[in-house]
């Protein structure tokens, strides 16, 4: 498994593979990979001649320096997750803080018509500017021709679709459907750091959601949110941060019910000190 540590080496790379009119797909992480990466890689490989996964947890886009702290990082493991995919068509590149923001560890700010004030840049102060210039750079450096993204970050993805549209960048983002474990939990590099009884107690979080989405049919957003708040106070392990429906377009909360918009839910919810984030389609 070929993984390279700075930009110059992989551009030596990218540089071959572009002139063998080789196509590339991409997939940023920040590592601690999972089942659910393993699937957008598999997408990749099907779509693409090489893949490139990036492993880089960006400082920029944390608002809890603890959290940064402790965020899981494996990179043994995950090149051994990936030999197991494939050794020949999928490398990966691994750099340094340094060879990303060279002495500037700053994020760019970002517009993306709206989207980054709602749900999670509500609660994450300045996250999705960090999101923004970690995937931007990470494009100029890969060159990708496709881009993965998890539906488990949705407003991620809208945000990358945005950024893609707004600054005319080459790549197709390609959103893919959530990973779950057979519990349902969604697959998130955080999982790892759930405590046994908190492990055992997450998968409320996503049948909540079922319930609410069937629930959805017959009443109104605003009931259903009311219903799913009553759950999570009755819960003694798992204290919800947020639920909503909102509109996928705008992702703005959604007051009235119309039959000409989609509709999803979205929670952020605390086990412990480990936030957990889901959302469902609801029509
Ligand atoms: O979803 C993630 O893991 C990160 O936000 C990403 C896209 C790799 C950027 O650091």
């Amino acid at each position: 498994m070929k993984i390279y540590y700075n930009k110059k080496e992989l551009n030596i790379y990218v540089e071959d593979l572009k002139a063998n009119k080789k196509t590339i797909g991409f997939v940023p992480t920040m590592g601690a990979l999972h089942l659910g990466h393993a699937s957008l890689i598999e997408k990749g490989l099907q779509q693409n001649d090489i893949v490139v996964v990036s492993v880089f947890v960006n400082p920029t886009q944390f608002d809890n320096e603890e959290d940064l702290v402790k965020y899981p990082r494996t990179l043994n493991k995950d090149a051994e997750l990936l030999s197991t995919i494939s050794k020949s068509k999928i490398v990966i590149y691994a750099p340094t803080v340094e060879d990303i923001y060279g002495d500037d560890v700053k994020s760019a700010s970002f517009n993306y018509d709206g989207l980054e004030h709602e749900m999670e840049g509500r609660f994450r102060d300045g996250h999705f500017d960090g999101v923004g210039t970690i995937v931007k750079r990470l494009f100029e450096i890969v060159r990708p021709d496709k881009s993965y993204f998890g539906e488990k970050d949705f407003q991620q993805l809208m945000i990358v679709k945005k950024l893609v549209e707004k600054y005319h960048l080459p790549v197709e983002v390609v959103g893919c459907k959530i990973h779950r474990a057979k519990d349902g939990l969604a697959m998130s590099s955080r999982n790892t750091r759930l405590k046994p009884e908190y492990r055992i107690a997450a998968p409320f979080i996503y049948k909540t959601l079922n319930t609410a989405k069937e629930k959805f049919r017959t009443n109104s957003a605003n009931k259903v949110t009311k219903w799913v708040e009553s759950q999570f106070a009755k819960h003694d392990l798992l204290e919800l941060e947020y639920f909503l429906i909102a509109d996928i377009d705008t992702l703005k909360t959604a007051k009235r019910k119309s039959n000409k918009k989609t509709y999803r839910a979205f929670i952020a919810v605390y086990a412990d000190d480990i936030r957990l984030i889901d959302n469902i389609a609801l029509n």
